[in-house]
């Protein structure tokens, strides 16, 4: 095992031992985080193109239903894909979190942190707002006959549900952020011509995936007739 760095030993007297990651591995848990979160990331894409179908009306929001719902077989085996992704992902993040925040040597930790965007602070906070959401959002919506127009207006239109659905899509939209950027880092891509390019690609994705997700609670809390 290798030995503790000068002066290590002493940061980390007092301290409780690091958390054990998955594999044993830090690349192998951030590979792990990586490969789930581009999984999730693509569910959220293929929900929002679906989603976006409200935009058009009730008449292709329940066309959407009925195309998703006519998978068969193949519904059920994708919503088992997301769950392992999501417990992968939430597993993995956490173990991550806790193993960084108990094995960071304390000197380096004030400019470590002042050195890490906003959103890169909030992963976890973030990430935890997420998972709150989907414990309200699934039962709420997911009807094994598919989802009913009536239901996405009433609920999306009560002002309490739609503030909680903005505030969730706002953490969602700086999971991403961050979580997009990651992924490029963890695929390799880390030339310094190609980091600021990729961090604005990141941005303005999530800006745009979480803008066309929260115009629908606003649509729905402003006009009466949406998805009538
Ligand atoms: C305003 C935004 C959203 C709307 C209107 C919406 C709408 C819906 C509807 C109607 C369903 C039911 C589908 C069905 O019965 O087959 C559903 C399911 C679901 N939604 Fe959303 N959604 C929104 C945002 C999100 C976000 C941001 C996420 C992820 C972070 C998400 C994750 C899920 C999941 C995991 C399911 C269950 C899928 C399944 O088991 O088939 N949703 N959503």
């Amino acid at each position: 095992m290798a030995e503790p760095e000068a002066g290590q030993g002493r940061q980390m007297e007092g301290r409780a031992r690091p958390v054990r990651l998955p594999f044993a591995s830090t690349v192998f848990s951030q590979a792990l985080m990586a490969a789930s979160g581009a999984g999730l990331a693509l569910f959220v894409l293929l929900h929002l193109l679906g989603n976006a179908a409200a935009y058009l009306g009730r008449a292709a929001f329940l066309a959407y239903a009925r195309h998703l719902h006519g998978l068969g077989p193949l519904l059920p085996a994708m919503e088992l894909c997301l769950l392992l992704l999501a417990a992968t992902h939430v597993v993995t993040g956490t173990m991550l979190t806790l193993h960084n925040l108990q094995s960071r040597p304390l000197p380096y930790r004030v400019k470590a942190i002042r050195a890490a965007s906003l959103s890169s602070r909030l992963m976890p906070l973030s990430g935890l707002v997420i998972l709150l959401f989907l414990a309200v959002h699934v039962p709420a919506f997911r009807r094994p006959a598919g989802p009913s127009a009536e239901l996405v207006r009433i609920t999306l239109s009560r002002p309490g549900m739609a503030t909680f659905y903005l505030l969730s899509l706002a953490a969602l939209t700086s999971h991403l952020s961050h979580g997009l950027w990651s992924l490029f880092q963890t695929l390799g891509i880390v030339a310094p011509r190609y980091d600021q390019p990729l961090r604005r690609a990141a941005v303005i994705v999530s800006l745009l995936a979480g803008g066309v997700f929260m115009l629908l609670p606003l649509l729905a809390l402003v006009w009466p007739d949406f998805l009538r």
